[in-house]
């Protein structure tokens, strides 16, 4: 990558921009120490809807519908060439009922309200990366708001917000769904940040947000929502565990000491082995901060706001959020001009191949790591072997999950996937071994036991109803742990 044009392209572009646009000029202040002035929206400071933006910012606005994509309808990710393993690695966790492809922003309040996983029991925290209502819910609660019923509480005020406003191309709830304050000021269109899970994650770090510079803020508007996080169980607030780093081992680490410290023991208890679970959520920034292009400055924006000409031949920033691959022109090339469109989807598809077949066989061994530990209970091995058998499951496929939660197959970041997933075999590997030594002691006959996982992973695969695959993951050979007397 020796011709990397990254700089210069970037002034270019920034330069144009300011000669082609008036209203831009605010945006692009801190580039330009000669445009002091400040461009004023109409807005209220207030403003979280969507709708609201559009008279003034027509064209981010048109941009913006182009995530209104209904043929994308939420796509299980059950299914055989996905990830079909999914219904037994959270076997009595939500995620084994539902468990779908991501689609556009515009439609995330809608799909959290659709979705199987959420329960009588859900909370307001569950509402947190959805909508533009949060900041107001959250202003008008106080803590109150992340442990709030989901159902019953958040979701009627939610939608009060947008009272009045009729179904139109944004759809029922495309109003309050992520958008425009949830990155911009409505007064003064500068980028912000509007969730404090993330701001006070960075201060805990010792970084100010605030002081952030304009490209960092490119990446960090993503990262109030595209990470990892739990609800630390005092207050259910959404915590972010950086306090030791953003590698998944650092992570772990912190899940393992920090949150263990303020009584955050599981996220639930698997029902095949009886191990307490780690759930990972969607890691994109931790991945990518310390992949070749986090590390080079290269901003989420770059790759997934690309510029695009309009009719009137203005640049704006595209609003479409989507696969940079579907515009390598004016994403990649703007700085890989020396490579061909064809080379470029090459190598990602390299990456992503080799990242997927790594992943499978990775979660293979966590499969597996389950039913042996099944085994080890049902037949009486002792009790602190299990429990140590138990924690490798946990950490195998804590490592495995916080990569197969990432969106981007493995291209953010193809070196830390790779450690991340041999990390999740070892520790799979060495339940699987704690397990043999002591089965071989009981005279377990372990050809029969894989002979067993193979035909109840079959069983998984063949039941076609996404909603029932679960139902095979347990059986006379393998019981529900959680369901036997003792
Ligand atoms: C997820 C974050 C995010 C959301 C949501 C968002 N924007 Fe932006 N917007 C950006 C980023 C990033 C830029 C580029 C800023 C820069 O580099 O100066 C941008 C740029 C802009 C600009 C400056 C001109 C340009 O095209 O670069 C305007 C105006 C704008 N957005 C309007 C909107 C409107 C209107 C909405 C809602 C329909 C919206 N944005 C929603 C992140 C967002
Ligand atoms: C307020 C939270 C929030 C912010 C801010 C946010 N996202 Fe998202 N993003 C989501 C959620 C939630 C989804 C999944 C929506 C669904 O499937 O219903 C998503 C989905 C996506 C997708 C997949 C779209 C598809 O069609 O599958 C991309 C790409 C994406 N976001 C990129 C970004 C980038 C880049 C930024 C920053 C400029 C950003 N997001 C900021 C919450 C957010
Ligand atoms: C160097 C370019 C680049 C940068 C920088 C980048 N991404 Fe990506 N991103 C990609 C590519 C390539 C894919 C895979 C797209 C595909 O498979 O079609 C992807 C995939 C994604 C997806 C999944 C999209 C989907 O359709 O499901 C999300 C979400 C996402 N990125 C968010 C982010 C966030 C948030 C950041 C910043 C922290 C970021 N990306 C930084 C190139 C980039
Ligand atoms: C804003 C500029 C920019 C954009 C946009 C960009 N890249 Fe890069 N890319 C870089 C820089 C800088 C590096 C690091 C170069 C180095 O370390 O030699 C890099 C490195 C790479 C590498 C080598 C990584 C490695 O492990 O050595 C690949 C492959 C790559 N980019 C592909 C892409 C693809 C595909 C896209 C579009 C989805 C893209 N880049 C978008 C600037 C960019």
């Amino acid at each position: 990558m020796a011709t990397i044009k990254k700089m210069p392209v970037h002034w270019l572009v920034a330069l144009l921009m300011i000669s082609f646009t008036t209203l831009m000029v605010s945006c692009s202040k801190s580039e330009t120490s000669t445009e002091q002035d400040m461009y004023t929206t109409q807005l209220s400071p207030d403003e979280i809807v969507n709708s609201a933006f559009k008279d003034e910012f027509p064209l981010q606005y048109e941009s913006y519908l182009k995530n209104m994509v209904p043929e994308n309808d939420n796509t299980s990710k059950f299914v055989e060439d996905i990830e079909p393993n999914l219904p037994i690695l959270f076997h009595n966790y939500g995620f084994m009922l539902e468990y779908n492809k991501t689609r556009g922003h515009t439609y995330a309040l809608e799909d959290v309200m659709s979705i199987a996983r959420i329960n009588d029991d859900s909370i307001g925290s569950c509402m947190t990366c959805k909508s533009t209502a949060v900041p107001a819910l959250l202003d008008e609660m106080g803590d109150d708001y992340w442990s709030a019923n989901f159902k019953e509480e958040i979701v009627p005020l939610t939608l009060s917000y947008g009272e009045g406003l009729e179904s139109d191309e944004l759809g029922t709830y495309g109003h309050l769904s992520i958008g425009c304050s949830d990155c911009h000021d409505p007064v003064t269109m500068e980028l912000r940040i509007t969730r404090p899970s993330f701001t006070n994650a960075m201060a805990r770090q010792g970084i100010d947000v605030t002081e952030a510079t304009k490209n960092d803020m490119r990446s960090y508007v993503c990262a109030q929502c595209h990470v990892e996080y739990y609800f630390e169980p005092d207050k259910k607030k959404v915590t972010f565990p950086w306090d030791n780093g953003l590698k998944p081992e650092e992570m772990f680490e912190y899940k393992e000491n920090q949150a263990k410290e303020d009584g955050f023991e599981y996220d639930w208890i698997h029902s095949i082995s009886g191990a307490p679970m780690l759930k990972a959520q969607h890691p994109e920034f931790e991945l990518w901060s310390y992949g070749p292009h986090g590390e080079a400055g290269v901003s989420c924006a770059d790759c997934h706001m690309p510029y695009e000409r309009t009719d009137g031949s203005k640049k704006i920033t595209s609003h479409h959020w989507s696969s940079p691959m579907d515009n390598v022109e004016q994403t990649c090339r703007t700085c890989h001009s020396d490579k061909s469109e064809a080379d470029l989807v090459e190598r990602v598809e390299n990456i992503q191949s080799r990242h997927l077949e790594a992943m499978e066989e990775t979660q293979d061994h966590s499969v597996r790591a389950h039913y042996y530990v099944n085994r080890m209970i049902t037949v009486g091995a002792p009790q602190e072997r299990i429990e140590e058998a138990q924690w490798y499951i946990r950490k195998g496929q804590w490592f495995w999950d916080i990569i197969a939660a990432e969106n981007s197959d493995g291209f953010h970041n193809p070196q830390g996937g790779m450690d991340a997933m041999r990390t999740s075999s070892d520790a799979s590997n060495e339940a699987i071994s704690i397990a043999i030594e002591e089965l071989i002691k009981l005279d377990v006959d372990l050809e029969e036991l894989e002979a067993q996982i193979e035909e109840t992973i079959q069983a998984v695969y063949n039941e076609e109803d996404p909603d029932l695959k679960h139902t095979h993951a347990t059986n006379d050979n393998f019981p529900n742990v959680l369901e036997l007397d003792d």
